[in-house]
């Protein structure tokens, strides 16, 4: 579906949203992933919201509704059954009432709440959702601080791809080629039979995916065991900006709510942990690297993940060299921001995080771009993102030069980011 003009736009976005709702939740997109993702639903509340304030805030309570006792917020929540999609239910085997998966994802929930309750219109309904979510939310930072970084470093470790969000990015690979793939359960993939196997990861980094699972699901999902058993453990600078990001916003918004702890809590785990991710800047690389906790080296990898972190508020200089490396990305490229630099080592620009552009990164980066006054190039990503979706639609993901459409069609959370260009475009010139 191609939308020529910013009404139209809106209107094919609205639908998007529509068709993916269940009601009390949205999947991602229908086949492919017939589930609650955690931050696909965050991020889809924001575009919600223009629809309907309440469904906005019911997206994001309930994902909440599923969280651990131990605070982790899942990446999947089966709410109900489905065979389009693998590794279903059973084989994580969380043994949690309704089934979940056994990992997380980014945390964006916390820069949602904040940002669906600054705009809120019913802000008396805002302030009293916001109370209930708070202290929900601030159980999955504590969740991340106690269980990812056991050594008080300040920055926390994913422990297999799927939490970052960005599944096979060439961050992973060096740290993915040391997990074992011998002796896993024989298993037949279900997102191949909706798109393009040539856009999807390899089944060599499915093995090592699925041997990842099947060992934290041996040691009982035990989050207390899973970081020194796992021999994958990364600290992306992306994941470590979000959850920053997410709790200097929870900061601010409990201290607008008279939440007092809950404000300096958080606000300290963030002030510790921007020394910590500016450790990761590469002066050479005008990005941040990956850093493998279980080797202790820097991951020379030229990816999004790199550039991710201006959505903290790191160093202003920080964000400059970012938009810089952003704009330059334009002398080669038609479309920004691709998932990985072009000319570099593992890029690949049809498969999925190895080039692709993603409108929800490109959403993040605008936002950090825009805080930090580098406005010029904020809106040169918020206009190339509007330029994919009105010549190839509402896809999950697109080629850089191209601007083909690629993965899935009909896709929630792209259809939420343009609502939120739109939006943004639309109070840019009121
Ligand atoms: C893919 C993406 C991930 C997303 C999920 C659902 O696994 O890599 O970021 O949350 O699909 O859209």
């Amino acid at each position: 579906m191609n939308a020529a003009n910013p009404s139209q736009a809106l209107e094919h976005a609205f639908a998007v949203l529509r068709e993916n709702d269940r009601g009390t939740y949205t999947v991602p997109t229908k086949g492919l992933y017939p589930f609650q993702w955690n931050w696909d639903s965050c991020l889809t509340a924001l575009g919600l919201a223009e629809l309907d304030e309440d469904r906005a805030w019911t997206e994001i309570e309930t994902l909440f509704a599923h969280q651990w006792p131990d605070g982790m917020i899942p990446h999947i929540v089966f709410h109900v059954p489905s065979d389009t999609y693998f590794p279903g239910p059973n084989v994580w085997g969380t043994n949690r009432p309704t089934p979940t998966s056994g990992i997380t994802q980014p945390a964006v929930a916390g820069f949602a709440a904040k940002r669906l309750f600054d705009r809120a219109k019913d802000k008396a309904m805002a302030a009293a959702r916001c109370r209930a979510l708070l202290p929900k939310i601030d159980a999955w930072h504590r969740w991340f601080y106690e269980n990812r970084d056991p050594h008080g470093e300040g920055l926390v470790a994913i422990l297999h791809p799927w939490e970052a969000g960005r599944d096979n990015s060439v961050d992973w690979d060096e740290a993915l080629a040391q997990v074992p793939t011998t002796g896993i359960a024989p298993y037949t993939r279900r997102d191949t039979d909706h798109a393009n196997p040539a856009h999807r990861p390899t089944k060599a980094q499915y093995d090592a995916y699925m041997w990842l699972v099947e060992h934290f699901r041996a040691l009982g999902w035990d989050n207390s065991r899973l970081h020194d058993a796992s021999p994958f453990q990364v600290i992306d600078p992306a994941f470590n900006a979000i959850l920053i990001r997410a709790c200097t916003d929870l900061a601010a918004l409990a201290d607008e709510l008279g939440e007092a702890e809950i404000a300096a809590r958080n606000s300290a785990w963030a002030q510790r942990a921007l020394p910590a991710l500016d450790t990761l800047w590469s002066a050479e690389s005008g990005r941040y690297l990956a850093r493998n906790r279980v080797t202790d080296k820097l991951i020379d990898s030229q990816s999004i993940g790199g550039l991710l972190p201006v959505f903290a508020p790191i160093p202003a200089v920080r964000c400059h060299a970012i938009a810089e490396h952003v704009q330059g990305l334009l002398k080669v490229l038609n479309y920004i921001v691709p998932s990985h630099d072009i000319g570099t080592a593992g890029y690949e620009p049809q498969r999925y995080w190895r080039g692709p552009v993603w409108l929800v990164t490109n959403y993040m980066i605008a936002d950090g771009l825009r805080n930090a006054g580098e406005l010029a190039v904020a809106d040169r990503i918020a206009r190339s993102s509007l330029e994919l979706i009105t010549k190839s639609g509402f896809a999950e993901y697109y080629d850089p030069k191209t601007g083909e459409p690629l993965g899935g069609g009909r896709f929630t959370w792209t259809a939420a980011m343009v609502i939120e260009f739109l939006r943004a475009q639309e109070a840019e010139l009121a």
